[in-house]
């Protein structure tokens, strides 16, 4: 049986970080407000003129080296993102280029913060009908450059990222210790688009426009809207939530995931937690867990990982990955 298993990762941030405290010399916040309701402390922001291409050209490189692999091996370049760098062309296809690569396909796909775990279902398709044999998987954003600086119901939230895997199809026995992609669950719903969205686009305003968010709505909706999707990729797999060692969710925000988290049974052990340090960066935050996780120590081969987001639409899904 054909599974998509993982090759390597790979993950960059900008240099700059910003902490709590300078932001509570921007707007009217604190270090406590932000810790208290977030969990954050601080996010990475891109230099001027550092761009989502070369984030998420840093961290494909990162995990092409992890996986032992040069860039003409890869047959897919995926980019998840909702800040690319041009209204087009993809922000996968620059990434293509500055490897060297001119070969196969490359193409950005736009589910905002649950834009990697889509990615990784899209590439598990793609891998598992036999039109590719190794696709990178990148979620890069730079989300300073669509945030209102003014607005600290939600400048406080965010930061910039990249992380990469790369996906191989390898035969495996079809028994339920299988490496690899075991299950997805994608959903969306568009009812929702006004809770979460930037408000500028080519064909509306022609402009780029800022991040606005009803937080409290998307707060509550979140952990009952995870939790279903990840039900659901555990029936998919015939799997039981205790037999899960790792959960990586999207890092938004601490609470949503501890409350998630409780609801499953994981202890925080078993929780890989990076938005204390990275704030919440939309489709790169899973794949920039993943990779800090991994190198750490803490995710090794056979290990069963339960990947799950949610984001602006709303879209939201879940990816159950054994190492
Ligand atoms: N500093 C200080 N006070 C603030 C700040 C701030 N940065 N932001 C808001 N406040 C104030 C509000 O003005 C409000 O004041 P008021 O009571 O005088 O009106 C008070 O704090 C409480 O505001 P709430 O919005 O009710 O605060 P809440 O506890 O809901 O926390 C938060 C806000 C953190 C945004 C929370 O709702 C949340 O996490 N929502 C989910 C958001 C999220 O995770 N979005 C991303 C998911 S999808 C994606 O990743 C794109």
């Amino acid at each position: 049986k054909m599974r998509s298993v993982v090759r390597g990762t790979g993950s960059h941030l900008p240099d700059r970080v910003l902490t709590n405290a300078e932001l509570s010399g921007m707007v009217d916040t604190t270090d406590e407000w932000i810790v208290q309701r977030t969990g954050i402390r601080e996010r990475r922001i891109a230099a001027e003129g550092e761009r989502t291409s070369d984030l998420a050209f840093a961290a494909a490189t990162a995990a092409l080296a992890d996986a032992g692999l040069e860039a003409r091996d890869i047959d897919v370049i995926l980019v998840a993102t909702a800040t690319p760098d041009y209204t087009f062309p993809a922000t996968a296809v620059i990434v293509q280029d500055r490897l060297g690569l001119h070969s196969g396909a490359a193409f950005d796909l736009q589910a905002v913060c649950s834009g990697f775990v889509f990615g990784i279902a899209n590439a598990d398709a793609l891998i598992r009908s036999g039109q590719a044999h190794r696709v990178l998987v990148i979620g890069a954003e730079t989300f300073s450059r669509i945030l209102d600086w003014e607005d600290r119901t939600t400048c406080v939230l965010f930061g910039d990222g990249a992380g990469a895997i790369v996906l191989e199809g390898q035969e495996q026995d079809g028994a339920k210790t299988d490496r690899g992609v075991l299950a997805t669950r994608l959903r969306s719903d568009g009812g929702h688009l006004h809770k979460l969205y930037v408000d500028g686009g080519p064909s509306s305003t022609q402009t780029v426009g800022h991040l606005r968010m009803e937080g409290r709505e998307v707060f509550r909706h979140a952990v009952g809207l995870v939790s279903d999707v990840i039900d659901g990729a555990l029936a998919d797999a015939g799997a039981a939530a205790v037999e899960i060692d790792w959960f990586v969710p999207h890092q938004a925000n601490k609470r949503i995931i501890d409350a998630t988290a409780r609801k499953f049974g994981w202890p925080d052990e078993k929780v890989v937690i990076t938005v204390d340090r990275h704030g919440n960066t939309s489709a790169a935050s899973i794949p920039l867990a993943l990779d800090t996780a991994r190198r750490d120590g803490r995710i090794r081969e056979g290990d069963l990982v339960m990947l799950e987001a949610m984001g602006g639409g709303f879209t939201w899904g879940a990816a159950l990955v054994r190492w």
